[in-house]
């Protein structure tokens, strides 16, 4: 990797700053000051410093974000305004990507990463990663709704049925809100299941993903990088394979 790209994504300058930082002598490798920005350097194996302090080398980034609603899951979009807008810059130098997508109008936990190999295998159906989210339905649920959410529901012209999920009320005073746990991400996939019961989600938000729970301290908006044992989270789902 060049001096120059290792030190812009590893450290708070940008690779135009990193030019003077370098000609002021305040980088080594390997004990040697260098000032070349095209360098080539192991971030890897070599020893790095910046001002004397050892610069980490990170590959992968992995965070959540408690997602707010308006916004549009997608690193770019031409008419509405995307979640990347949250993602601070020092997390934006590692190209982060959602892993799955919530609809517009869906809030809560959305996991980030630039490790494109957990995030496929996460998003793989033949996986089955759980997914868990509160929905405010719009009108009381019945013991046939919570079965036909057992069995699967057919939600598509195409001829698709759900994988099994599970639909559980958590309280019922004017609209129920319900715990819905889905192991798949259909388009709409929720709101869509609610429909062929008849009835309407006024209020969706995730709040687990892959066993990952959304951290209540987050408020819309605010993004934290995950735990070691929340990444080992994420792994565990494939530890087997
Ligand atoms: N199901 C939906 O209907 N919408 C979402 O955003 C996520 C799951």
């Amino acid at each position: 990797m060049r001096l120059d790209k290792f030190l812009a994504s590893f450290s708070d300058y940008s690779r135009k700053e990193i030019k003077a930082v370098l000609k002021e002598k305040r980088v080594t490798v390997g004990g040697s000051v260098l000032t070349d920005p095209s360098a080539h350097i192991n971030p890897e194996t070599d020893i790095i410093t910046l001002d004397g302090e050892p610069l980490v080398y990170k590959p992968y980034i992995y965070f959540m974000m408690n997602k707010p609603a308006g916004f549009i899951t997608a690193t770019e979009d031409r008419r509405d305004r995307t979640v990347m807008e949250f993602v601070p810059r020092e997390f934006l130098k590692y190209e982060p990507f959602p892993v799955g997508r919530l609809d517009k109008d869906t809030e809560g936990l959305l996991v980030f990463t630039n490790d494109g190999e957990l995030a496929h295998r996460l998003l793989s159906p033949k996986k089955k990663v759980p997914k868990v989210y509160l929905a405010t339905a719009e009108r009381k649920i019945s013991e046939k709704d919570i079965k036909a959410f057992r069995k699967g529901i057919y939600i598509d012209e195409d001829g698709y049925t759900t994988l099994p999920g599970d639909l559980k009320v958590v309280s019922e005073g004017g609209n129920p809100v319900c715990e819905v746990t889905i192991y798949e991400g259909k388009f709409h996939q929720v709101k869509r299941m609610f429909e062929k019961c008849g009835n309407r989600v006024l209020y969706l938000k995730r709040i687990t993903f892959a066993g990952v729970a959304l951290d209540d301290s987050l408020k819309t908006g605010q993004v934290r990088e995950l735990t070691a044992a929340e990444t080992d989270i994420l792994r565990s789902c494939f530890k087997n394979e």
